[in-house]
């Protein structure tokens, strides 16, 4: 009722009241919004979900040993023997396991979920944070979790401050990541030619895409058209 009466009052003077919409839409890019009903960030909400998921998936290895073999062979070959490297978003902790195994070197994982207690060389962090040791002292970064975030420009920056200069962070991209396949779960969604102008425009000429490369082993493509590449984005 006093809903009504305001809606035909403000109307009178070209005013609607409409309901805030749960994301983001433009072409090419979907950003899922988690919003209180006082309009604030509702932190614990996007936790929560991503906790679930997490647990409800917990045997599931996205990550393929060999793209982590090739992507070790090209993280020496740019920027030669690495020490300390993270992959964010690692669940069962496959990926950095297996950067240990062929880079020789320190690799963490961070997982925003606490079952990250029962995995070696993981820690339970949100990847939208950085801890101060962290900082211009990462060798390599790794991702396939990137659709995750909940605000990839303040994710992705993040992400390049721990780099050293000329570190590359990678991020993997593929057709399961477009804005068609955005959810609550999964929340941003973004096609290639988006997410490289993304990258393009938030680095401002800190941060570039070095590289764009066909990721070698690709499955769980859910349509035959499906691509998958590896962004290999430098700092500068
Ligand atoms: C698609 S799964 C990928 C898991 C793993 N990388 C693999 O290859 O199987 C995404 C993972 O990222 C975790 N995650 C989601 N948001 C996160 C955040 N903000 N910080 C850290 N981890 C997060 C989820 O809990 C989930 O385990």
């Amino acid at each position: 009722m006093i809903k009504e009466f305001t809606k035909r009052f403000l109307s009178r003077f070209g005013y609607e009241i409409r309901k805030i919409p749960n994301r983001i839409e433009r072409p090419g890019f979907t950003l899922y919004r988690f919003i209180k009903k006082d309009g604030t960030f509702d932190y614990e909400k996007y936790k929560q979900i991503q906790i679930d998921g997490n647990k409800s998936k917990i045997d599931w290895v996205w990550a393929v040993e060999e793209n982590i073999a090739f992507l070790s062979d090209y993280i020496k070959k740019i920027s030669g023997q690495p020490k300390f490297g993270i992959c964010h978003g690692t669940r069962n902790g496959k990926e950095q396991e297996w950067f240990r195994k062929y880079l020789h070197c320190n690799v963490i994982g961070t997982e925003i979920s606490d079952t990250a207690e029962h995995f070696p060389h993981t820690i339970q962090w949100d990847f939208h944070e950085t801890k101060p040791e962290w900082i211009n002292a990462t060798d390599f970064i790794y991702s396939n979790s990137f659709d995750h975030s909940y605000n990839p420009h303040k994710c992705l920056n993040a992400w390049i401050n721990c780099l050293k200069t000329g570190g590359l962070c990678i991020i993997e991209h593929t057709s399961n990541n477009e804005p068609s396949m955005a959810t609550e779960l999964d929340p941003f969604g973004a096609d290639l030619v988006q997410i490289l102008y993304l990258i393009t425009r938030w680095g401002e000429g800190k941060y570039c895409v070095r590289e764009l490369l066909e990721v070698p082993v690709k499955k769980n493509l859910l349509d035959n058209v499906g691509y998958a590449y590896f962004i290999a984005v430098q700092k500068l």
